[in-house]
Formats: structure tokens, sequence, C-alpha cells
């Protein structure tokens, strides 16, 4: 396996990148908007595919890498279906895995330090955002942060993992890189409470100054979705209601880019085929599974996801092949749900 942990000294970010082989998908964490340029080039020298790119919580100390990663290599953007980013490419909830090629982590639903705060287990190692921290829990003051659910989350839910599980978190300001949930319940000042009430007393009591880059780096990250308007200006966007219409035409093919685990959860659109994203490019190139329909049938190719991210960078590498009457539905499964559109399960 391949384990990179990557630190921003001006933030004390601790940023992940894994993959399970040379040449093959990765998967980053928590990645900072400044390092952008380092975690492609060793993205290179280490010859992968970056796929996906996770944010653990919305966060308030640094700007996040996730929009430039998904606009320079086309990765998928990931964040908990708490979370008030404007738009995501795919977003999980407790329970649910996120993978690439050889990689699979639970996901784990631990509010506290923000309402859309996640931890990520996988195998040996948890990465715990700022839920819990080394020597230190993330503080629960602003962003609906609530000191009552973190203590649930890492007394109910992290420590109870096997204490020899690696602690990775998303900050460290001491210079540590790693602890294990072993050390973390002995040695951990926060964590000597007897009760829940101390938890929240202690930090009620904290007075922590707002973070230096908080007031900026807030509104971005709330701003990180995809700019679907410029798809929409070319003509290759469709609404709700047309979309709906187009529903079990002959002259039509609906391409779902979803993940099957997100199919099982929110279901499909009815008559609608299955191409994941991932082999987006080897099914829109000639020779390729959706190129050879496009041209043999002549049927117009709509392609739709979660909330319209994967589609509009589908739509436009589709194009960009000659396959000139893709589309995709603006919004996704997301803005279909809304007005109740039809969905299989
Ligand atoms: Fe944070």
């Amino acid at each position: 396996m391949l384990f990179r942990q990557l630190y921003d000294s001006v933030s004390g970010t601790d940023t992940y990148l894994l993959a399970s082989r040379r040449g093959g998908e990765a998967l980053i964490v928590d990645p900072v908007l400044e390092k952008v340029d380092r975690y492609l080039q060793l993205v290179k020298e280490l010859d992968l595919k970056l796929v996906k790119a996770v944010d653990s919580h919305l966060h308030a100390d640094h700007i996040t890498g996730l929009g430039a990663l998904r606009d320079r290599t086309h990765c998928i953007t990931v964040m908990g279906e708490q979370s008030n980013v404007d738009v995501v490419s795919m977003r999980v909830n407790e329970g649910d895995k996120l993978t690439v090629e050889g990689i699979s982590l639970d996901v784990l639903y631990t509010p506290g330090h923000t309402d859309d705060s996640y931890s990520f287990l996988m195998n040996d190692r948890v990465f715990t955002g700022d839920t819990l921290l080394i020597r230190g829990t993330g503080r629960t003051d602003f962003q609906n942060g609530d000191p009552r659910a973190q203590y649930d989350s890492i007394f109910n839910k992290l420590l109870k993992l096997p204490d020899d599980t690696l602690v990775y978190p998303a900050h460290d300001y001491k210079g540590d890189t790693v602890s294990t949930i072993g050390e973390e319940k002995t040695f951990n000042p926060r964590l000597r409470v007897g009760s829940v009430d101390e938890y929240v007393d202690l930090m009620n009591n904290l007075n922590l100054p707002n973070p230096k880059m908080m007031d900026v780096a807030v509104p971005a990250n709330l701003k990180v979705g995809l700019a679907q308007a410029d798809i929409a200006r070319r003509g290759w966007a469709l609404n709700v209601a047309e979309a709906i219409k187009l529903i079990g035409r002959p002259d039509t093919a609906l391409i779902d880019l979803r993940e099957k685990s997100e199919r099982e959860k929110h279901g499909v659109i009815p008559g609608s085929l299955h191409a994941p994203y991932p082999d987006l490019q080897e099914n829109v190139s000639p020779g390729g599974m959706l190129h050879e329909l496009a041209t043999a049938t002549r049927k117009r190719i709509i392609f739709y996801c979660a909330f319209g991210e994967r589609s509009a960078m589908a739509v436009q590498a589709a194009q960009d092949s000659g396959i000139f009457s893709a589309c995709h539905l603006e919004g996704g499964i997301g803005a279909w749900k809304k007005v109740n559109g039809p969905l299989l399960r």
C-alpha cells in the first residue's frame, strides 16, 4: 500500500494520500488548496490516478483543495450528507464505504467538532478529522459544534476501536504525526473526564480565538461546486422536467455514472444504463461502449449522477470524444428527488 502523510505548516493540516499500488487509483483526505501542486506532483511521481478527494468536514482554518483537484484531475469530490457545502460529487453517511481500487474505508459519522464531521477507518488506522486529535480534541464552539455529540462520537465510537488502531488526525500543531487509540485513551488530557457533563463544561470554557482564516475559509469552502452553468450555457444540460419526458424514449439513452452503492441507496431512473464514472474515458473513446452506442444507434446520451458534477465532467469528456449528442441532468438525482421524479429501487 502507498500511504503518504503531507503536512501544511501554515494551517497545521495533515493530508493523506492513499493508494493500493503504484500505477493504481488514489484517494486524498483533507487536501489544502495551497498544496495542490505538491499533491499532483506526488501523484504523478507515484504514477497514480487521483480518483477521489475527501474532506472530513467543512474546514474553517484553510481553503480546501477539493475544487482545484477536481478541476485539474476530474476526480470525484466527497463530503458527508450533513455538509452545507453547495455541491460535491458524492455524499456519504455512517455505514457507507468509501472505495477506490484496492482500498475501502468505513465511513463513521462522528459529529461534535462540526455537525458534518466524519472519520474514516481503514483496517489498522483511522482518519479522525478534527474529532480526535493527538492529545486533544477539535473545538466545538462554531459551525454547529456540539460537545455532547463529540463526547458520544469519541467515547462511543472511536475509543471502541482496538487499542492499537493508528490515529491520523486532520491537524496537529505540535509536530506529532500519529498516535493510537490506546495512547489517546490513556494520555489525552481532554478525555480524562468523569462524565459527559464534565466534558461539555471543559469544551465550553476553552475560550479560543476564532481561526485566523475563518472569515475567508468558510465562505470559500461552502462554494466548491463545479460551475455547472458553463455546461448549461453550451446547451448541454437538461432540467428535471425536461429529462422526465425522455424516460423510455427509444432515441434516448440515460446513463447513470454513480457507484453501485449509491444506486442501491437512492434508486435509479427507470430504463437507465449503468456506466460508472471511473470507466468514463474508456467508455466515451472511439471503440468504447458509449461511443459505439451513440454512433450505432444515434441515441442521445444523457448522463446523470448524484448532484450533476460527475455528469457535467462526463458531458465535456464525451463531447471532446466526438459524442455531440451528449448532455446531462443538471443537479442529478438530488434535483430529481426534490420533485419526486420516478425512481426504481
Ligand atoms: Fe476543523
